[in-house]
This record gives structure tokens, sequence and C-alpha cells, in this order.
């Protein structure tokens, strides 16, 4: 058995990852506090429920499977309550993350595939960014996940913990069959919400901000399909156990799209009109996150195939519309 342990195996993009590793002749163990997430999105491997805050539980399940590496998708990602509540987040994200480092380590599994986020990048000067552009996050989910990036360099140097950290920008878009997909609750991303408010599960999407520095003044955003992504930690994984080192790269598109262009493409989609009102600004959103994947093409071979605005949204529709996402 060549395990690896996918912390967050129960949430969105977790459950993507171990539908892939599975595909990829990996057995995905599922860790997770269902905190977030939903115990039936857990089918393509073992489930331990557990808490990263949990030191000899994580110690219990290193020892039980014996991973080759670690996914670590398991964290709160909201911009929004980060500046609300920012305590939780440090707490969860960061603390939780050292335990899981230093569990990892101690078991010698020396493998660490991290999710980071465009996030830790803040706002820039309208740039397409790159993996050397500064970080200077402008929200606490940007900093909690910046602070773990930075944990695992000192843990490659005293260690020899070796880490493939992905920065994604926005992930969209759900699996072929419909098996899994995005179902946060509450909802705080964009597709969903526009999909909810087309099909009157909410009155109306709410803008947040039309007064910024873009064409239409809406924040703009690069998508990226969560297939793609969850593509991109296989061969994380694969660069890791062929010994390639540590190293940062972006999941982007290199396209940004307006909130504005979102609602008018999945009008498109859907056939339906977006019901929506407009309201200020929400606290920690970045003006424009968009990336290019040069490094993630060039060095791992992915590309990111799937991630045209078009098919995110059919995806995100076609699981809207099945019966799962009615729990
Ligand atoms: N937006 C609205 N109305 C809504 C919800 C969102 O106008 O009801 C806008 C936001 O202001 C933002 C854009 O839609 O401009 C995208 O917002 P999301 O909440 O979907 O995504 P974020 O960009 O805030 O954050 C997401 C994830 C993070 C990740 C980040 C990277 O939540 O985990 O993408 O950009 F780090």
């Amino acid at each position: 058995m060549t395990n690896v342990l996918v912390t967050g195996g129960a949430g969105y993009i977790g459950s993507h990852a171990c539908k892939a590793l599975k595909a990829a002749g990996f057995t995905p163990v599922t860790f997770d506090n269902l905190c977030t997430g939903w115990e039936d999105a857990v089918k393509f491997g073992p489930f331990e429920k557990g808490d990263l805050l949990d030191r000899p539980r994580l110690d219990e399940v290193f020892a039980k499977y014996q991973p080759v590496a670690v996914m670590h998708f398991a964290a709160l990602s909201q911009v929004g309550e980060s500046m609300s509540n920012p305590g939780k987040y440090w707490l969860n994200n960061t603390c939780g993350s050292l335990n899981l480092i230093e569990a990892a380590c101690a078991a010698g599994c020396l493998n660490f595939v991290f999710s980071s986020t465009c996030a830790t990048y803040g706002e820039q000067d309208n740039v397409v960014l790159n993996e050397d552009s500064v970080q200077l996050p402008i929200n606490a989910y940007g900093a909690s996940k910046r602070a773990i990036e930075d944990m695992l360099r000192d843990f490659d140097a005293s260690h020899g913990l070796k880490s493939v950290i992905f920065r994604y920008f926005n992930v969209a878009g759900g699996d072929d069959e419909a098996e899994i997909g995005e179902f946060h609750r509450p909802e705080t991303h964009l597709i969903p919400l526009i999909l909810d408010a087309i099909d009157g599960k909410r009155a109306a999407l709410t803008i947040f901000g039309t007064d910024y520095d873009t064409p239409d003044g809406t924040c703009i955003r690069d998508y990226v399909h969560v297939c793609d992504l969850v593509d991109a930690h296989v061969l994380g994984v694969n660069w890791l156990r062929a010994d390639k080192g540590s190293r940062v790269f972006n999941l982007g598109t290199g396209s940004g799209f307006s909130v504005r262009e979102v609602m008018d493409a999945a009008a498109q989609v859907t056939g339906r009109t977006v019901p929506f009102n407009e309201g200020p600004r929400r606290a920690g959103d970045c003006t424009k996150l968009v990336s290019g994947s040069t490094r993630a093409e060039e060095e791992l071979g992915w590309t990111p195939g799937r991630s045209t605005l078009d098919r995110m949204i059919a995806d995100a529709w076609r699981w809207h519309q099945s019966g799962h996402y009615e729990k």
C-alpha cells in the first residue's frame, strides 16, 4: 500500500485530491475533523476523524498508515471571516499545521505537499504574479498561510522535510461524474453563490464593491478547475518522491475575470439571469489576483486544460442541480 495522508480530505479540494490519488495508484487516507468537510465525501480510501490540534491522534494515524507523503488541505479559508476572527485562523491554520509538520517529521514522513494561496501575495499593482512576487498578505487568512510556508522552509533546513507548496488562485468546478463537488456551509464563494441566486436558493447575489480600479469596477480573480488543481498535487507527490527537493508553484491560468464577467458567463452557460445587487467592499479583498503558471507547466508538466470559465461553471451547475447539493 502506498498511503498518502490527506488532511482535509472530506472537503471540496481534498476530496477531489483523494479521487485523483486513487486513480494514480495511491491510497488516500483522509484526516479531517469535519468542521467544514463532509464524511460522505470520503469515498476513495480510509477515514480517520481527528483534529490537527490533537498531536497524539496525529501520531497514532502516522504510525498506523506510515504514509509516503502528506497532502495538507485542512484549513479555514474564508477571507472575510479571517478579518473578523483572526485568532481562529492563526490557531487552526498555523498552530494546527505546526503540529502536523512536527508529527510528520517525528514519523519520518518527509514529503509534504501544502495547499497555500495567492492570498499570501496581497495587493499588488495590477501585475500578473509569479512565484517570486513579494508576499504581503492583507488578510489574516493569507498571513496564516504565509507563516506555514515559512515553517516548512525552517523544517527543511532542520529536519530535511521536503515540501511542494502550491499557491492556488480561485478554485472552481467539479468532478466529471459529479460524484463529489463544492459544498460549503455557509457558502461564501462567488460561483456557487451565483448559481444559488440563479435558481432561487437565495434572493440575489451581492457584488462586493463596484469601485475597484478595474475596467468594470469589480475585483478580478484567476479561476482554476479543481480537477486541474489536484492533478498538480499528484505531480507534486511524484516530484518529492523523485527527490527533486522543495519548490513553490503558483497554480493559475494567467487569465483574470471580474465578478461581473463571471456573472455574465454564468448567465450564458445556464441560460438564466443572475439576480444581483451592488454592495460595499468586503474587508480583506484584493483588487486583482492573477498568476501565470509557467513554472508548474515547465517543471511539473502541468496543464490547466479544463480551466475555462464556461467549463468550470458548467461543472458547478451540474453538481448544483444534482441531488447531492440539496442535503
Ligand atoms: N464576491 C462577491 N459577492 C459574493 C462573494 C464573492 O462579489 O457574494 C466577490 C469577492 O469580493 C471577490 C470574488 O467575488 O472579489 C471572489 O470571491 P470568493 O469569496 O469566491 O473568493 P476569494 O477570492 O475571496 O477567496 C478564495 C478562497 C481563498 C483563496 C482565494 C484566492 O476563499 O481560500 O480565493 O484568491 F485563497
